[in-house]
């Protein structure tokens, strides 16, 4: 039976009575003033230029797809090591995706290897801040600026963390969060665009809204609306918004926790983690993470196999990601092959995560890093 959970879905309180609220407007599907407040708290806390609320992550990645104009023959760069929306988001569109391998101490797309897959065919990069932590985006944006090329920052693990004192998401054209449960902030199932690149407002609007210009209508620009472009309905309701905003609004509660969890973790494993060779989270300097996730790099697919079956026998559910989207059915068929990204094979069977959530208590905390402490990686693994 699982006593310690790998997440618990938090609630700041404050969510039921914006709901109820919601309730009492005559308004509850989307775009009505919670989501308005919402889109207000992220543009003005990050500095984004446009944010819009969306369904989730997945179709964020998609409006940002339909918004370059990505169609059947195009190519775009994109890890091998993410999730998949990111790849299906323009997969869907016709494209086909270029795998690039990871950094091993970031797990991020290693931007050294960028350059040398882009052709003439390449309409975007889709990159992922793994973990909160960012991507080297100082030599990514260069390279993208040399080729013309758009950026998209999946930042579905990373709000508020940032790169060189910048918010992540506010780099790229286009950038894409999720508020599913597991994130830091949530409200179920939810995510959002933001748009650093104004040429684009418009038109996001109108593929969020059915490919229909309803929200020049609602405002009052037009006196009808109508069909105009290619779209769907990726605008959450009212109530989703409500719950969203009371989690945007305790931002630094939910931050303090997380980083508080993050840092003890790290703490009370680094000298079991030096014995086992284990390695821990790398941030490096010019990274604030956003205090996403706590994960190790065990020192074999055996011993991590191994240590998830030690800490269920605890009650503790620890868990791993991502299998490598070139060796997955879907990439294969885009050609993936063993050994295309060496990087991403070999720490995708490492790779562990810890029991990570807001207002995980002290004493929860404690049983994890304990249970932990008692694994022993086997001789032939260390
Ligand atoms: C990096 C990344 N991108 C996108 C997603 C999809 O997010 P959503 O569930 O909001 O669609 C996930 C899901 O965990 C993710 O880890």
């Amino acid at each position: 039976m699982i006593r310690i959970p790998f997440n618990r879905p938090f609630a700041t309180g404050d969510e039921i009575d914006y709901i109820r609220a919601a309730i009492a407007t005559p308004k509850l599907s989307g775009d009505g003033s919670f989501t308005a407040e919402c889109h207000r708290l992220l543009e003005q806390s990050l500095g984004a230029q446009k944010a819009l609320l969306t369904t989730s992550c997945t179709h964020a990645l998609e409006m940002a797809a339909l918004l370059l104009n990505i169609g059947s023959g195009d190519e775009v760069i994109v890890p091998s090591f993410t999730f998949p929306s990111a790849a299906n988001a323009f997969v869907l569109r016709g494209a086909k995706p270029v795998f690039v391998d990871i950094r091993a101490d970031t797990l991020n797309i290693d931007e050294s290897q960028i350059e040398q897959r882009i052709t003439a065919r390449t309409k975007a990069i889709f990159l992922v801040h793994y973990a909160g932590v960012a991507c080297e985006m100082e030599t990514i944006m260069a390279i993208a600026r040399k080729h013309a090329i758009p950026v998209v920052e999946d930042n579905a693990h990373g709000l508020y963390g940032k790169y060189r004192a910048r918010y992540l998401g506010t780099f790229g054209q286009l950038a894409t969060l999720s508020f599913h449960e597991t994130k830091n902030f949530s409200c179920g199932e939810g995510g959002a665009l933001l748009i650093n690149d104004a040429q684009f407002n418009q038109r996001a609007e109108i593929i969020r809204e059915k490919g229909t210009d309803r929200s020049r209508f609602f405002r009052g620009e037009v006196d009808k609306y109508n069909w105009t472009d290619v779209g769907s309905s990726y605008l959450p309701s009212e109530l989703l918004a409500a719950f969203l905003r009371a989690q945007l609004e305790h931002r630094d509660q939910i931050q303090e926790s997380r980083r508080r969890i993050w840092e003890k973790y790290a703490r009370e494993l680094a000298t079991w983690a030096e014995t086992n060779r284990v390695r821990l989270p790398v941030v490096p300097p010019e990274c604030e993470q956003s205090y996403h996730m706590f994960h190790v790099i065990m020192p074999s697919l055996a011993s991590r196999q191994a240590l998830i079956s030690h800490l269920a026998g605890f009650g503790i559910l620890a868990v791993f990601h991502y299998l490598p989207l070139h060796l997955s059915p879907m990439g294969v068929r885009f050609g993936g092959r063993q050994g295309d990204c060496p990087v991403t094979e070999d720490l995708s069977d490492r790779l562990l995560r810890f029991p990570f959530f807001t207002g995980m208590s002290s004493s929860e905390q404690s049983q994890v890093i304990d249970a932990v402490r008692a694994f022993r990686c086997q001789t032939g693994d260390v």
